[in-house]
């Protein structure tokens, strides 16, 4: 039997959603924060094919979740292409900046990545072998102008402002480096398919900045370009892209970039993304993360409302962003219950 994820994918209307959630790993439980200290630190972790196997096999064991998305991170990219990466305590990371083109010539080529991501491929191997048969493997990477992001910037920002001010101010190292980003991408999302992930996410959570002809050239082109090198070189693995705060600019992106699926977060309404975006194919959403602190009567009349807006076409039930930490365990059960009470 094909597993539920995999036939949301294909376009299929199901009775009952299929769900996952991202983040589904993470600090609000503590079996993950005692791995986590066993490893030491966060990126340790993930360079741990066996304690990574662990930590994302931990939510399908205690949730029964219809995925499991491998435990990584998108900084792992620019790391494995020469930056230095780490992560401050309560702060987030920090990377060594590109913003110039000396710096970009310093990077390594895309061919060199492996060199760095060779434990993530064993972690997509161990968990292709241990993973129950009805849970469907996820794969991931974050999308060239997110990761840009935080290459240009060496760290989180709220408005993406030294990102767009090289795009605006120094064009050709930009696209250079949006070029490179993809190029990796191609070859990490590929590697990690030949090694077990049945589908790919790409998360472009700032894919909200960008307005007009810059969100044509830098989210929309690029999850294209890599949709179509992935579709050419393993057909039918499906690829699931998430332009974070796209707005209108949801509707299409599945006919403009090959997507499978389109995620959306919860700024849009799921009446809406029924009307506009779920008639181009599979969505997944879109329920606030803040559900998972509050739960109570207001999280099952919202799984309930989401679920049911979306029931006439292919869905796949998540969170409109990543699970925080401050979340009680409880109500991800009480979300999975309410959405397969019926
Ligand atoms: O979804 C999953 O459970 C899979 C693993 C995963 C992580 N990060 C683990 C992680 C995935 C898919 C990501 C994606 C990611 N990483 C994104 C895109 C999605 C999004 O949230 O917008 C971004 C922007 C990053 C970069 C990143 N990693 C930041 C900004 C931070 C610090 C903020 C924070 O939440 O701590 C991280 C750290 C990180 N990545 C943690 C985890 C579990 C927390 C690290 C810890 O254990 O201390």
């Amino acid at each position: 039997m094909t597993k539920a994820i995999l036939r949301s994918l294909a376009g299929e209307t199901l009775p009952v959603p299929p769900v996952w959630m991202m983040r589904q790993a993470g600090r609000y439980l503590p079996e993950y924060k005692a791995t986590r200290a066993q490893a030491g630190d966060f990126l340790s972790l993930c360079y741990n094919p066996d304690l990574a196997t662990e930590v994302t096999l931990q939510p399908i064991r205690r949730f029964g979740f219809d995925a499991a998305i491998l435990f990584a991170d998108i900084l792992l990219v620019p790391q494995a292409l020469g930056a230095d990466l780490w992560f401050v305590t309560g702060e987030g990371p920090r990377l060594s900046t590109v913003t110039r083109a000396v710096d970009l010539a310093k990077l390594k080529p895309v061919a060199a990545i492996h060199e760095t991501l060779h434990p993530i491929y064993q972690t997509v191997r161990n968990l292709a072998g241990e993973l129950p048969s009805e849970v469907t493997l996820i794969g991931f990477a974050g999308a060239p102008w997110t990761v840009a992001t935080y290459m240009i910037a060496g760290q989180g920002t709220p408005d993406q402002a030294p990102a767009h001010a090289l795009k605006d101010t120094d064009r050709a190292t930009f696209e250079a480096l949006i070029d490179l980003i993809t190029d990796a991408t191609i070859e990490y999302l590929s590697a990690q398919i030949d090694a077990g992930a049945e589908v790919v996410k790409l998360f472009d959570s700032w894919a909200g900045s960008l307005s007009g002809d810059d969100f044509d050239r830098y989210a929309l082109a690029p999850a294209r370009t890599i949709i179509a090198a992935l579709k050419a070189r393993h057909p039918g693995v499906p690829v699931i892209a998430f332009p974070r705060e796209a707005g209108d600019k949801y509707v299409g992106f599945h006919a403009a970039t090959g997507a499978d699926c389109v995620a959306v977060d919860n700024s849009v309404d799921a009446a809406w993304v029924a009307e506009n975006v779920q008639t181009g194919g599979c969505v997944q959403g879109n329920l606030a993360s803040r559900h998972m602190v509050t739960g109570g009567d207001a999280l099952v009349s919202e799984v309930r409302r989401i679920r049911d807006a979306l029931s006439q076409g292919p869905h796949i039930f998540n969170l409109g962003h990543g699970i925080t930490p401050d979340a009680d365990p409880d109500n991800v059960s009480l979300m999975i219950d309410t959405l397969r009470e019926k």
